[in-house]
């Protein structure tokens, strides 16, 4: 689907973060419908290292590109001599995805340096290049700040979230000194779909519980789950929110859910309609001390300027997704 009238044929396209989760999506989304766009992708990949909370420090996985025709650089954020092979392009449109996406690495040097540092450097090359600039921010920049949660009123909470909010402050003070620029930050919530899987532990609840059911077990969840919302959006929104962001009105940072929260609940008995199961449910005590209990985007910035209109219930996001769950399940699971 078009979500406007702008052709990325024969434009040159950047993609950090494109072996990733919504990077891959958005490659995959140009590759399908503007089959001329010259699209490049630029991500460090999977090594086995991993941070102190036992998870990998990068999740971009090759099989995300499987079917990919454009440009794969291997490069790190964090290596001048690997962000410099940008350079031998010129860039149209520069969707920023790539980081350090696990929001339990406490590691505050590295958050920060991987995350931020390198966005002085893209935002730099896309004054100078004169691309149009859409970067991934977070929910994460609100800690828990109550519902709904509107930009503008952010209390970052840990290191992931604060790299996220430091970045907003930069894309701010570029787009006040250079309004010829298009700058545009997505503060995306909790984001669900295919290609996700490679996130390992960190991939959504929807893809875990799916396993979880599809491995014949009872789904566990937190005491309490009916009462735990999320503003959980399907990967599909976020691509119309990518694209809209391109024709925005104005630069600036928004939103990107439903302002439909549901609960971890919903997700479980959504899944086992779909799979047809009738488990029922386990609970255990959360573990986690300052858990949010409730997001919901306040969108309604997003929906003027940028003109996004979220399309997907859970219910419809998931019944679209099921079948991407069951063959990573097949495939890589089993
Ligand atoms: N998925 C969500 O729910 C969600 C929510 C809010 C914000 N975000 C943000 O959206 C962006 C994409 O998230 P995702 O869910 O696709 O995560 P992801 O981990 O699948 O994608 C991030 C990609 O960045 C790459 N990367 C990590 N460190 C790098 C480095 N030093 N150099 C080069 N590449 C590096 C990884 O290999 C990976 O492919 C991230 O910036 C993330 O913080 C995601």
């Amino acid at each position: 689907m078009k979500y406007n009238d702008i052709n990325f044929n024969n434009k040159t396209i950047l993609i950090t973060g494109g072996a990733g989760f919504i990077g891959s999506n958005l490659a995959f989304y140009f590759q399908e419908h503007f089959p001329d766009a010259h699209i490049v992708i630029f991500d460090c990949f999977r090594s086995e290292n991993t941070f102190s909370n036992g998870n990998l420090q990068s999740f971009g996985h090759y099989k995300n590109l499987i079917g990919f025709h454009g440009d794969i650089l291997c490069g790190n954020l964090n290596s001048d001599e690997d962000m410099a092979l940008l350079k031998a392009y010129e860039f149209d449109y520069i969707f920023h995805e790539a980081a350090i996406s696990d929001t339990r690495v406490y590691d505050q040097e590295i958050v920060m340096q991987t995350n931020v540092n390198s966005f002085y450097t893209l935002i730099d090359m896309a004054k100078e290049t004169k691309s149009t600039l859409i970067y991934a921010s977070s929910a994460a920049t609100y800690g828990s700040q109550p519902s709904p949660q509107t930009v503008g009123i952010e209390g970052p909470e840990n290191p992931y979230g604060f790299s996220k909010y430091a970045m907003d402050q930069i894309a701010y003070r570029y787009m006040k000194e250079n309004p010829e620029m298009t700058i545009v930050g997505l503060k995306y919530f909790n984001v669900y779909g295919e290609r996700e899987f490679f996130k390992d532990k960190t991939a959504s609840t929807v893809i875990q519980f799916g396993h979880q059911i599809l491995a014949g077990k009872t789904p566990r969840l937190f005491e309490g789950s009916d009462n735990i919302v999320r503003d959980f959006v399907y990967i599909k929104d976020v691509i119309q929110a990518n694209i809209k962001a391109c024709a925005a009105k104005q630069s600036g940072v928004y939103n990107v859910g439903t302002s439909k929260p549901r609960s971890f609940q919903d997700i479980a008995d959504i899944l086992q309609k779909e799979l047809g199961t009738d488990y029922g449910t386990e609970y255990f005590p959360n573990p986690f001390t300052g858990y949010q209990m409730h997001t919901q985007a306040d969108i309604s910035t997003s929906q003027e300027f940028l003109g996004y209109a979220p399309q997907w219930e859970l219910e419809e996001g998931i019944k679209d997704y099921i079948d991407a769950i069951k063959f990573t399940y097949e495939t890589e699971v089993k």
